[in-house]
């Protein structure tokens, strides 16, 4: 594996025009984010030695690298997700390639569905937290103790600071944020009323698809990771309907611009 980060890292840093500090994890119809990033350079998934291809819908997949609010920034549009069948180490690779590259804060976004009763549809969500409940974890077999430890801390994997400046940016610009803790699920299928009520007696304020495995790689090689989840559906009793993916992404589409708001100061911030 730590050859093949190598590998792909070194094609990278022979490409790119810039050497960023901060990577972006754009999730699901949340790839607008891409369009207000200048100056920049697209590499295409397919082009890049060893990196997966980005299969579902509503996913493009390149690496964007540019200038957001003037920063520079290296952003993932299409992400690898463990329900299309890659394993966990697919589904990470790219974090531990732009670990290599320099990268030293993460920001992630996703869309989920809310198990908080107190959530709306369309609002935004920073991540305080996650439950993993993915079958498998992305750390699972060898170590590479020059990546980070073997037995990793997790008491603050979502950087309190950076949860601290996003809360006062949103606040500044009116935007109404919460915050909560975000479940990690394989899918590909939504919940069940009774699987939502059961992430919600568990702790969970959110439920998504993506986003813990990068996490947790992020945090085991000591980067920053800001996460921001777009509540796109509600897995409340009472408020529960069908849900698509469609409608995931349109909800999705809608509320992108205040999440791009929110992400590019923060950036600014660092
Ligand atoms: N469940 C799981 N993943 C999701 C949801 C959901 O309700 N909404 C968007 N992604």
């Amino acid at each position: 594996m730590l050859q093949k980060i190598t590998e792909t890292a070194n094609y990278l840093r022979s490409v790119m025009k810039t050497q960023p500090k901060v990577g972006i994890i754009l999730g699901t119809g949340l790839g607008n984010l891409a369009t207000q990033i200048t100056d920049a350079q697209e590499l295409p998934y397919e082009t890049i030695p060893n990196f997966p291809v980005s299969t579902v819908e509503g996913h493009s997949g390149k690496l964007i690298v540019g200038k957001l609010g003037g920063v520079d920034v290296l952003a993932m549009k299409g992400r690898f997700h463990y329900y299309e069948g890659y394993d966990m180490a697919h589904v990470t690779f790219p974090v531990r390639v732009m670990k290599m590259l320099g990268i030293e804060t993460l920001l992630v976004s996703n869309a989920s569905g809310g198990v908080n009763p107190d959530f709306e549809i369309g609002e935004l969500m920073i991540i305080t937290d996650h439950i993993n409940l993915f079958p498998e974890n992305p750390l699972r077999g060898k170590n590479y103790d020059e990546l980070g430890p073997r037995f990793p801390d997790m008491h603050a994997v979502y950087d309190p600071e950076l949860v601290a400046k996003a809360k006062a940016i949103a606040a500044k610009h009116n935007i109404c944020v919460k915050e909560g803790v975000y479940v990690g699920t394989q899918g590909p299928t939504f919940e069940t009323p009774a699987e939502y009520v059961y992430f919600r007696v568990i702790g969970g304020d959110a439920v998504g698809m993506s986003t813990v495995p990068e996490t947790i790689v992020a945090h085991h090689m000591g980067m920053r990771v800001f996460g921001i989840s777009i509540i796109t559906d509600l897995g409340v009793p009472g408020k529960i309907v069908e849900v698509s993916h469609e409608e995931v992404q349109e909800i999705g589409n809608i509320k992108q611009p205040l999440m791009t708001l929110i992400m590019t100061e923060l950036i600014q911030s660092l």
